[in-house]
């Protein structure tokens, strides 16, 4: 039992306590530290591609003196971080996967729009922001690919007829949560409105698809029998042939008699409080021009976002493709849309 002496103490020490928040909070813009000064050989980077990023980084360094720090997390993670450091942030840029998650930190206000003619010039228009607060700097195809023994091309054709009863029991896809399944539903909304979209959805859920959140591990399931057909990121497959040049899947590319196949890009964008906004945007140039797309694109068999510049090796060798050209932020804008409908739709 606490004594009345010193429940009186413990009651003051929290009014006291209660009184120093309260100012601190009223006078929280005085007293904050000033932004620290911009070093002008560094630029910081917070992103969520960590895969083979640091030889590109380091050829960056190489030709403009300017050191890069980065910082890896998952793609929320990061934007949360940006969002709680405010105008104190380290990142002058935030790089992410999936034009959704790029969509999404413009709209939080974690980015600022940036006038380059260089980046206007090197990556077309619908692979960056309206408002240039974002840019695509490498395409991922999302397609569809097939164990070549079970199933013939001849069968394939589109997203859509993936919902044919046929392919019963014989897909593999990623879940509703990752956001390349939203992204690709949203495209079917822009395309088909929702009513269509859910129809198609749902007639992917009644083929009871075996559900993974691994790319990989989706095609290595279709090599081992577990499933005919899968829908997958074009450069896991050119991953896996790299290592194995006879894994036996195959990619075919979805839709080429209409609108063409789904493109989704990483992509990056300067902070709206970067400290170093000179050395971002330099480095957004460098990667949106001829050795920082090749490098870039390269260490991850993605399709460079600037139409000049050639693709690896392996993937040129799955062939030419007619892409479509949907505005990559229609992906964020029917992100919440795609969410729902998956869920109404029964896909999980
Ligand atoms: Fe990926």
């Amino acid at each position: 039992m606490l004594g009345i002496k010193r429940l009186k103490k413990l009651t003051s020490t929290v009014l006291m306590a209660s009184l120093a928040m309260l100012v601190m909070t009223m006078f929280a813009p005085l007293i904050e530290r000033a932004p620290e000064a911009a070093d002008k050989g560094v630029v910081n980077l917070y992103t969520s591609r960590h895969y083979g990023v640091e030889p590109v980084f380091a050829e960056f360094t190489k030709e403009t003196g300017i050191r890069v720090r980065f910082t890896t997390g998952s793609d929320s993670a990061l934007r949360e971080r940006i969002r709680a450091e405010g105008r104190h942030t380290p990142a002058d840029v935030y790089i992410a996967v999936d034009a959704g998650n790029l969509w999404l930190a413009a709209q939080d206000g974690l980015l600022q729009s940036v006038k380059s003619p260089v980046l206007t010039k090197n990556i077309p228009a619908h692979l960056r922001d309206p408002e240039n607060r974002w840019f695509g700097l490498t395409q991922r195809v999302r397609t569809i690919l097939y164990h070549p023994g079970r199933v013939s091309p001849a069968d394939l054709s589109t997203y859509e007829a993936l919902a044919d009863p046929r392919w019963s029991g014989r897909l593999v896809m990623r879940p509703a949560t990752h956001s390349y399944t939203q992204s690709l539903v949203a495209s079917l909304i822009k395309v088909h409105g929702e009513a269509k979209a859910e129809e198609i959805v749902r007639g992917w859920v009644a083929n009871k698809p075996t559900l993974i959140d691994s790319d990989t591990r989706i095609l290595e399931t279709l090599a081992a029998g577990g499933g005919d057909v899968a829908i997958a990121n074009h450069y896991y497959l050119g991953r896996l042939l790299e290592a194995n040049p006879a894994f036996p899947i195959r990619v075919f590319w979805a839709n080429q008699k209409d609108r063409g196949v789904h493109v989704n890009i990483s992509g990056a964008g300067v902070t709206a409080h970067a400290p170093n906004r000179e050395n971002a945007i330099r480095f957004l140039e460098w990667l949106a021009g001829p050795r920082g797309q090749k490098l870039l694109a390269d260490t991850n068999h993605e399709f460079p976002a600037n139409p000049e510049v050639k693709p690896h090796p392996i993937i040129a060798g799955f062939g030419t493709f007619i892409r479509d050209n949907i505005s990559m932020a229609e992906y964020g804008r029917l992100q919440a849309a795609a969410i729902k409908l998956l869920d109404r739709a029964g896909y999980r």
